[in-house]
């Protein structure tokens, strides 16, 4: 039997309901995290959760627990559920109320869930690279929020799928933003660049854990805006997130990148975020 955390309580997954008034399945007015675990440990938990607990107050909802009580819930639901290998999907919503577009005006306990899935890492492509499609960023401005919002990203990444892919790349008009579900980067002379965090993406925390092993090993790095142009005439491409890690992009939109083979710098970047984990969670299975 599997668990699920409801406000709280870890009880049995056929248990856990949710009122259909409550306002993130009316309004998608909640907030997400998604949070690796290898070997039965969370990898990089407090930078998801503070994470978490920004996205939450940038649309005025506070998390009735810290961070370190979330921490502490969330090990003792992956004991519960006996995960080595996963992930976490944990959301907040605002909580339930008569639907109205305006927030509730008296006081209402917002719904927090979180549950385990078991999730391999995705080897065989790490050692082949993924294909991508380009498409127009149609999104809202405030990507840097984790909000249940997925509309656009969801749109993006179908159309990824239908034309055989792993991930739309997005951009407003010339400037490239990030991925679906994914941040983007382009490898140029030795040279690791990703769009700044700001407003138009996610600031993922598997871009910081990439950004902290670069200046520790020398690799530059550098985080700005970059162009269809720069994307198209890069030696290298390649994608991140907490369940694809570092990514090789080998192909887009028919275009090979690299001749169509994950490239050295990136292949570095994949070996010394491996190590990373391992630091964190112990040795990972060959
Ligand atoms: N997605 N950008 C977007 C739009 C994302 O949805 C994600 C993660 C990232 C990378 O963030 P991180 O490195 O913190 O995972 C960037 C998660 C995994 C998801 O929605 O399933």
């Amino acid at each position: 039997m599997k668990f699920t955390l409801l406000n709280g309580e870890i009880i049995p997954r056929s248990e856990a309901k949710v009122d259909v008034e409550d306002r993130g399945y009316q309004f998608g007015d909640g907030v997400y995290e998604v949070i690796r675990v290898y070997n039965g440990k969370l990898f990089t938990a407090n930078e998801h959760l503070s994470r978490f607990v920004k996205s939450a107050d940038s649309i005025g909802i506070s998390i009735p627990y810290t961070t370190e009580q979330l921490k502490e819930t969330l090990e003792k639901l992956i004991e519960k559920n006996k995960l080595q290998l996963g992930t976490i999907y944990m959301q907040i919503t605002r909580g339930t109320a008569p639907r109205n577009h305006a927030f509730p005006t008296v006081k209402v306990t917002p719904t927090l869930v979180a549950y385990t899935n078991e999730v391999r890492r995705p080897e065989e492509s790490f050692h082949t690279g993924v294909k991508a499609i380009l498409t127009e960023d149609i999104r809202w401005l405030r990507c840097d929020i984790k909000s249940l919002n997925l509309l656009g990203n969801l749109l993006a990444k179908q159309k990824a799928v239908e034309a055989g892919c792993y991930e739309a790349i997005q951009h407003r008009g010339q400037d490239v933003t990030e991925g679906s579900s994914s941040n983007i980067y382009i490898v140029k002379n030795g040279a690791v660049m990703t769009h700044e965090s700001n407003h138009l993406i996610l600031k993922g925390i598997t871009k910081d854990v990439i950004l902290d092993v670069c200046s520790d090993n020398d690799i530059p790095f550098e985080e700005k805006t970059f162009s269809l142009d720069d994307l198209e005439t890069a030696d290298e491409v390649f994608l991140s997130s907490t369940t694809s890690e570092v990514m090789p992009v080998i192909e887009i939109s028919g275009n090979k990148v690299n001749n169509g083979t994950p490239g050295e710098v990136t292949r570095k970047i994949q070996e010394l975020f491996q190590q990373e984990i391992e630091k964190q969670c112990g040795k990972l299975a060959d």
